[in-house]
């Protein structure tokens, strides 16, 4: 019989460790409502003891995002389970996921307990959250460089304690495929109870084989698959959602698997996480990049031309890539722009909308069409924009044959101004230099790279930047059919997303302590201060 394989979609926990990535709680909730729109069984949220953003990034999923289960990360720690709970209790269907390391590495080198003190570690945070929720998963990390016969103690204990989902990470993706069924299998043969609960897997990409790796263990019984749109995730990211799913999709024959997925939705979510992320896809990525339904070669295109199967084995429209079709024109109002990006799955506020209609009227003016993804390109930029922080108000720069590069600006935050002026080795780098300077930030560049959205030199620039902030890599990105416009853009996002960070405020107090303890003044005796009242849960927060 057919089995259903039940997609877990980590891409807003594990993938959001991949370095540089720090998304906020607007784009986290986009996110998670294109997961819902795709129809994942599971949504893992966050890690919400690791920082008030990411509690509230959790709490709000848990209450605006329904349909699938959502998910929040604790460690075996009480604390951090009250948390996990704390962000996930309005939750249609919340679940705990609590993990700890089983493999003697982690355990005796990273842990410092025995094997004993695991187990009993296991058990009890299993059996905490039970007391918040009846769906709890709990994973044994590093599980395939753990002994298989303690794994089963500590499997059958956490089942004792209510686990409902039982996961086998490859944490280090250290795994190949028939070795890992082989896992799985044990797991399945040996753990008293598992019958009875769902056995997940999880896996890292380290060696090219997260999705190789969770295709053998659904074959050999494992019923969830951890996985992360673009493959995003830790190192070198986690099992590609995108491809185990059309995988599963394109070989039924093959495979007797089935999910619950709607592939239709799979390429504006890659999009939306590509562009939220700043992660570009690579051209010949499986099933997302541009080059997936390309056909390049003579033969091949005479082929396709002929009978579409000839070299086609998936349909671009079932992965829900639709040829760019002309939309709107310089005369489209308000109404049809928003009509249109509604269609398109992009809900703007009001502010949104009138800064997206902006962008669109200038563009219309300079492009005779504006193509789908150039509207998609400027929807997910207002998304990114955060209302609150730094907005770019306008740039002018200028340079030619044998003058200096320079540029003026005025960034705006909380109703106030703030301009400079810089000269440069370019254009770009005189904007970029003079954004630094207007928001009293220090930065160095670590990497930059444009794209072109649509084909043609009227095309939008959809420019990238890595910069190294107060010793954080920061990716910023922004979009504009003039590449030194979307390089600024891309600045004033990566300022904005470090200032959410708090990078800037951490220097600030830092330089504050310091020059406090150069004067070296004596301390002068205050009253103690009244401590607010604790509100649990406990405020113990580690760094993720
Ligand atoms: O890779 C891993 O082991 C994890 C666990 C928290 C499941 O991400
Ligand atoms: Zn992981």
């Amino acid at each position: 019989m057919t089995q259903r394989i039940y997609i877990f979609d980590t891409t807003l926990r594990d993938g959001e460790q991949a370095p540089g990535i720090s998304l906020n709680q607007r784009e986290k909730v986009e996110i998670a409502e294109q997961l819902a729109r795709l129809e994942v069984d599971a949504i893992e949220a966050g890690f919400p003891v690791s920082s008030p953003s990411e509690f509230e990034a959790v709490k709000s999923i848990a209450k605006n995002v329904k349909g699938p289960v959502i998910c929040a990360l604790s460690r075996t720690d009480r604390n951090d389970i009250d948390w996990a709970w704390e962000a996930l209790m309005f939750a249609e269907r919340p679940l705990i996921h609590t993990f700890i390391s089983t493999s003697e590495y982690h355990m005796k080198y990273q842990l410092k307990k025995t094997p004993k003190q695991v187990l009993e570690m296991a058990r009890d945070a299993v059996a905490y959250a039970r007391k918040y929720t009846e769906n709890v998963e709990f994973s044994a990390m590093d599980a395939t460089r753990s002994d298989p016969k303690f794994l089963y103690e500590v499997y059958a204990a956490a089942i004792k304690a209510g686990a409902t989902v039982i996961n086998v990470p490859d944490t280090v993706g250290y795994a190949v495929p028939d070795e890992f069924a082989v896992l799985v299998e044990g797991i399945m043969n040996n753990v008293p109870g598992i019958e009875d609960v769902m056995v997940s897997v999880h896996c890292h990409n380290d060696l090219g084989l997260a999705v190789a790796n969770s295709l053998a263990a659904a074959r050999v019984g494992a019923r969830q698959i951890e996985c992360a749109i673009n493959g995003l995730g830790e190192r070198a990211g986690n099992c590609s959602l995108e491809e185990i799913v059309m995988i599963i999709n394109t070989r039924k024959d093959a495979t007797d698997l089935t999910t619950g997925i709607n592939t239709r939705e799979i390429y504006q979510a890659s999009r939306l996480v590509s562009m939220l992320t700043g992660y570009n896809v690579q051209p010949n990525k499986a099933v997302v990049g541009d080059n997936a339904f390309a056909h390049e070669s003579g033969i091949h295109q005479d082929g396709v031309l002929k009978h579409r199967e000839t070299y086609e084995i998936m349909q671009p429209e079932d992965v829900g890539l639709v040829e760019s079709e002309i939309y709107l024109g310089k005369h489209s109002g308000r109404h049809a722009l928003k009509t249109k990006l509604e269609e398109m799955g992009f809900y703007l506020d009001d502010n949104g909308l009138e800064r997206a209609f902006i962008r669109f009227k200038e563009l219309a003016g300079k492009k005779k069409e504006v193509a789908v993804k150039d509207l998609e390109a400027i929807a997910l930029d207002e998304i990114r924009t955060l209302e609150e922080l730094f907005q770019l108000e306008y740039m002018q720069s200028s340079s030619g044959t044998g003058a200096i590069p320079i540029a003026a600006v005025k960034l705006s935050r909380e109703n106030k101004g703030f301009e400079a002026t810089s000269t440069g080795d370019g254009q770009v780098d005189a904007v970029c230099r003079a954004i630094l300077k207007a928001a009293k930030v220090r930065a160095k560049l670590k990497a930059y790279q444009v794209q072109a959205i649509t084909k043609g030199l009227d095309a939008m620039g959809d420019v990238t930047v890595k910069l190294d902030i107060e010793g954080h890599e920061v990716v910023g990105r922004g979009v504009s059919p003039d590449i030194i416009e979307a390089s600024a853009r891309a600045y004033v996002n990566a300022i904005n997303r470090a200032v959410q960070k708090g990078l800037m405020e951490k220097k600030k107090l830092a330089r504050q302590a310091r020059s406090t303890s150069a004067a070296k003044k004596p301390a002068a005796k205050k009253p103690a201060a009244k401590k607010p009242a604790a509100k649990k849960p406990a405020a113990k927060r580690p760094r993720k």
